[in-house]
């Protein structure tokens, strides 16, 4: 008795914990097309991070993987990423990781 609700608070700790930009990633779906350093359907997020080091374009990609968006690596478009996708919080969160080298 004493044991399971050791377990059930360590449970509730861990859910309220923030989940981690991977995390993240893996529920808006962004990793059915990313890899971190291998490209898939998208480039890979280490390239991306290689392309705009030193640059300020958190704001910038943030916009682009909310609203989709080709060219810049091909002729592949990604998708528009919309809010119930991802909320914009979240998307900053994800961005910073990603550009951080
Ligand atoms: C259906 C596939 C797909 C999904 C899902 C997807 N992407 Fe992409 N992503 C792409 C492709 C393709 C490109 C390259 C677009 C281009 O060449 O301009 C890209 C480009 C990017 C870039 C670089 C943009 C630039 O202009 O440099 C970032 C950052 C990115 N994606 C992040 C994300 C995040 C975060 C998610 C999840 C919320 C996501 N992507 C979901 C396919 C996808």
């Amino acid at each position: 008795m004493k044991f399971s609700l050791l377990l059930a608070s360590l449970l509730l700790a861990f859910g309220a914990q923030a989940a981690t930009p991977d995390e993240l990633m893996t529920k808006a779906g962004c990793m059915a097309c990313h890899a971190k350093d291998k490209k898939m359907v998208g480039p890979a997020y280490k390239d991306v991070a290689a392309k705009y080091k030193g640059q300020d374009v958190a704001a910038k990609l943030a916009e682009k993987v909310r609203k989709g968006g080709s060219g810049v690596y091909g002729p592949v478009p990604m998708p528009p990423n919309p809010v119930d996708k991802i909320s914009d919080a979240d998307l900053k969160t994800v961005v910073a990781a990603i550009l951080k080298p």
